[in-house]
């Protein structure tokens, strides 16, 4: 039987959203973000940092513009193209490597691994979500850290919108949000219309609560983790508006 292709592997779904995910708006936010970051990471001149899931390379480029030895690891060619584009712009030395998260692993390579934006919580099976952060605590040197910034279960709750829309750029995106059973995550429904053209995509995207994220660190080896609210180390508190997890091996 032929397999489904799964949402994430779709580039179609990657091309369609590009304007709307990766305006140079969300280009700022990275530089603005990159400062604090790197302060919550406690990383020194000079070290090597892996950006899973690094997409156009918002991460990979400002922090290789800041002295930081860099690999960008992403499964969607359209991106990584962008990305070498980018670096190859400020003639900075970025690797960048086309490879699913589940598989790329390099024992004991990189000082700390950042996960940006949402980018976790895409597999269907939440065994393939503990198989990423295995893969980031091999690859880790020891004392190595791993930061994944997410949309916390405790913020959607609270603030749950069934459905929302947004205009980027002559872009419409309509979003229509399900809770799935259990609260293990949220059935979406984006429409995009641009130019009188309506496209539709569907997708699962599995969320974590703070203590859920850090026991899923724990059990894949991590020696302790941390939550935070945001990157400047907010508490994870009814004001938080990121779920920021640093798991420390
Ligand atoms: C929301 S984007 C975030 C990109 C980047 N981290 C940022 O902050 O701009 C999610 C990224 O995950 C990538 N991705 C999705 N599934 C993946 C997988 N199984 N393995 C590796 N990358 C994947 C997509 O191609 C996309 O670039």
């Amino acid at each position: 039987m032929k397999r489904k292709t799964p949402w994430f592997e779709d580039d179609a779904f990657w091309a369609a959203f590009t304007p709307t995910l990766f305006g140079e708006e969300r280009w700022r936010l990275a530089a603005r973000d990159a400062e604090p970051l790197t302060k919550l990471l406690s990383l020194e001149p000079g070290v090597s940092v892996l950006d899973l899931c690094c997409g156009p390379g918002r991460f990979s480029v400002e922090l290789a513009r800041r002295g930081f030895r860099v690999t960008g690891v992403d499964r969607t060619a359209l991106y990584l193209k962008e990305a070498r584009k980018r670096a190859r712009q400020q003639k900075l030395d970025v690797e960048f490597v086309r490879e699913d998260m589940r598989r790329f692993v390099r024992p004991r390579a990189f000082d700390a691994c950042i996960n940006m934006f949402t980018s976790f919580g895409y597999f269907e099976r939440q065994a393939d979500d503990f198989k990423v952060c295995r893969n980031v605590y091999r690859s880790l040197r020891p004392g190595g850290r791993f930061l994944i910034q997410a949309a916390g279960k405790e913020w959607l709750a609270r603030n749950f919108q069934p459905t929302d829309w947004r205009e980027v750029d002559g872009n419409y995106i309509l979003e229509e949000r399900k809770v799935a059973p259990g609260w293990t995550g949220l059935e979406n429904r984006w429409v995009l219309v641009r130019k009188g053209k309506v496209r539709e995509f569907r997708f699962f995207l599995r969320v974590y609560s703070g203590v859920e994220l850090r026991d899923l660190l724990l059990r894949a080896g991590f020696a302790k983790a941390d939550i935070y609210g945001g990157l400047n180390a907010e508490p994870y508190d009814h004001n938080a508006r990121w779920l920021v997890a640093v798991g420390r091996k």
